[in-house]
């Protein structure tokens, strides 16, 4: 056998630390992996709640326990199963582009609902007053901090009926505050990296509150640990 069709029978791929031996596709030569590649490692953990959730102010044990344990949870589970299938696709060279559609939103879905939830449950345990470089630097960007403020729950209330994420965000881009509408996990603001993540689906409040979201957005604002906040500010804008 020639070093050509040695290479078209059989190559190496980098897998983590390793390198493995993998069949090559014979007509385009493309590496496909045998073994889980890292990407597709599909081992999320879930987290733990980092606060008392008997001890939060209009926000009841039951509804966080609900949302931690079913929606959070619920998401690790579908992202760890859906980088399986994507890992094994990888060898599926069949696989219709409609489907390998589907896996890569429910992806991107998924990746979006995990990130968020963390963000989400990390920030509380506080007692809800802004302090620190972050209130300082809110209240340059919307004039003074009860105008941030003001809009931040006005941009909750608007996915309100709806879903979505409320997301205050540093713009990497732009290099300033925003309070982004997010209409799902996947929804994002371009170059944005979230500091303040409000929940708006449905089940983040309706156990406590049924449909009446305001009171629920008026919890949350009492239950903020604005150090997390500020200490993600200030990597964000460092970076
Ligand atoms: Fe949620």
């Amino acid at each position: 056998m020639t070093n050509m069709s040695r290479r078209n029978a059989l190559g190496t791929i980098a897998v983590g630390a390793a390198a493995v031996a993998v069949p090559l596709d014979a007509g385009a030569q493309t590496p496909i992996p045998s073994a889980t590649v890292p990407a597709f490692a599909g081992s999320h953990a879930p987290k733990p709640l980092s606060f008392d959730a008997t001890k939060l102010t209009g926000l009841s044990e039951k509804l966080i326990r609900s949302h931690w344990e079913n929606n959070y949870q619920g998401s690790v589970k579908a992202l760890n199963m859906v980088e399986g299938r994507l890992s094994a696709a990888m060898a599926d060279k069949d696989l219709p582009p409609v489907i390998y559609g589907d896996l890569k939103r429910e992806e991107l879905h998924r990746t979006g609902s995990v990130i968020l939830h963390e963000l989400y449950f990390e920030q509380f345990g506080g007692d809800g007053v802004a302090k620190g470089t972050i209130r300082e630097a809110l209240a340059k960007s919307h004039g003074n901090f009860e105008a941030w403020e003001a809009e931040f729950r006005r941009t909750a209330m608007a996915l309100a009926g709806g879903s979505g994420w409320c997301i205050l965000a540093w713009n990497q881009y732009t290099k300033s505050l925003h309070n982004y509408w997010a209409w799902d996990h996947t929804n994002g603001p371009v170059a944005g990296t979230p500091l303040l993540v409000l929940d708006m689906y449905e089940h983040a409040f309706a156990i406590d509150y049924g449909a009446a979201a305001a009171k629920y957005v008026e919890a949350f604002m009492h239950n903020i640990d604005w150090a997390v906040v500020d200490a993600r500010y200030k990597a964000a804008a460092r970076g």
